[in-house]
């Protein structure tokens, strides 16, 4: 689908972002092997957590959706999953009549996998054709020493095949700074007979660790080794989902492009591990303020001010690229706008992503007459650049569609997105949402 962009004088308004997408697939995991009902509000609505629940109830989990009112009368959507028989949780899962299909979604392959290696059955997961080029070694080697047996085409790519079995409990150091490997081994961990520990190089989103102990779950954490006790039992929970920051950060950095804006986004997730996008904003200069400050389950919640003003340069390197990976798409895009322009080094992992986000960013800004430099780990973009509007493409990528509709509105004259609705996958009404904040 297209959809043409005019540009923007500022971004002004109030919103609420959907849940967290990286919450909400942990949330339906871990409840599907809870003992006891499960409850989600504000699940994240996008396409990779509906091919997390749709997997699920493949497995033969029961999961329905009911509206209830708030203790202040509004009605609200909750999931429901439901609640396993006393010890029966954990290795709850039934094997499926079909294939598994996660969509666009890493998460859903990577995280599941780690649940299905400690079921005594085959399940064949697949995806997309973006999905299908995603490299799942990272998950296959660590969970296959565990005593799972994992076939996948070249050693590396879905369609994964996998026999599960009773695991055995590991020691695994890291060797890619990933939250969704780290969570893979960590819920394998839960199937596995003794305590499993996971030790990553660099700190990534801790959202796994946050709901094992919510659910109950046996385990340790100590600086970055985090240690879980196999055949523990998990409780169902009631949860609430906080808004999700790397929703939150497209309109945060396009209200930073227009010196009058005035923005306020409420009910953010504001976890530690995923915060340095603020971090790095207001070192550049950026006028954004965390109010009403709480917790849920755990997760720090809280709202954003951001106006508008010029920001300087900036540079994300070393271990800052792990907590701003889904950011920097967007982040590169405010770079030409900043004074000093924005330089990204280490960070060939964005070339593993759902589209090759170095090269797709890259050739996007290009489009726009912009000045940009492609290195094998990252880009530099200098800044003040006027932006032309052109036409652009999403490349089937929700975050670079997001992003490039954010880049429309400090072009100059009309752009054209192709593929805009790839943004379903993680913000099904960006679009709509973005009209309104928008002032032409
Ligand atoms: C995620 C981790 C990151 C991130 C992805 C969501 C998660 O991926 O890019 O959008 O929910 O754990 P990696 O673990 O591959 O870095």
């Amino acid at each position: 689908m297209d959809q043409h962009i005019l540009p923007a004088k500022s971004i002004t308004g109030g919103l609420r972002l959907p849940g967290d997408k990286s919450i909400s697939h942990r949330y339906a995991l871990l409840g599907a092997v809870a003992e006891g009902e499960t409850t989600i509000r504000n699940y994240a609505p996008g396409a990779d957590c509906a091919s997390t629940l749709g997997c699920l109830k493949q497995l033969g989990v029961g999961i329905t959706r009911r509206r209830v009112a708030t203790e202040t009368g509004e009605p609200v959507e909750e999931i429901v999953i439901e609640g396993r028989g006393e010890g029966r949780g954990l290795r709850g899962l039934q094997a499926p009549q079909a294939e598994l299909d996660a969509g666009n979604s890493g998460s859903t392959m990577r995280m599941l996998s780690g649940l299905l290696a400690g079921h005594p059955f085959r399940s064949v997961l697949t995806g997309d054709q973006s999905l299908r080029r995603r490299p799942m070694k990272r998950i296959i080697e660590p969970l296959e020493r565990m005593g799972a047996k994992i076939a996948a085409r070249e050693g590396n790519f879905p369609p994964l095949q996998i026999d599960g079995g009773p695991l055995r409990a590991i020691d695994y150091r890291l060797p890619v700074a990933s939250a969704q490997v780290k969570s893979a081994v960590l819920l394998a961990g839960l199937l596995a007979e003794g305590e499993t520990t996971v030790e990553e190089p660099v700190a990534t989103r801790d959202h796994t660790e946050i709901a094992l102990a919510q659910f109950g779950a046996a385990m340790v954490r100590k600086h970055r080794r985090t240690s879980v006790q196999g055949r523990c039992r998990l409780q169902g929970q009631k949860l609430v989902v906080p808004g999700d920051i790397s929703s939150a950060a497209f309109f945060i950095c396009a209200a930073l492009m227009f010196p009058s804006s005035n923005l306020y986004l409420q009910d953010v997730g504001l976890n530690p591990t995923r915060t340095a996008l603020l971090d790095l904003l207001c070192s550049m200069g950026a006028e954004a303020k965390v109010l009403n400050l709480g917790e849920v389950a755990g997760e720090l919640v809280g709202d954003i001010h951001v106006s508008g003003g010029s920001l300087r340069g900036g540079c994300i390197e070393g271990e800052m690229v792990a907590s701003l990976i889904d950011e920097i798409p967007v982040l590169a895009v405010l770079g030409t706008q900043t004074e000093e322009g924005l330089i990204v080094r280490n960070a060939e992992e964005l070339r593993l992503k759902e589209s090759d986000r170095i090269a797709t960013v890259a050739e996007n800004l290009r489009r726009m007459g912009a000045s940009v430099q492609e290195h094998p780990d990252g880009l530099e973009i200098a800044g003040r650049q006027q932006l032309q509007g052109a036409v652009l493409d999403s490349f089937g990528d929700h975050r670079i569609a997001m992003a490039f509709a954010v880049a429309a509105l400090a072009a100059h004259g009309e752009s054209i997105l192709r593929g805009s609705d790839a943004a379903v996958v993680s913000y099904p009404n960006f679009f709509e949402q973005l009209e309104k904040v928008v002032e032409r």
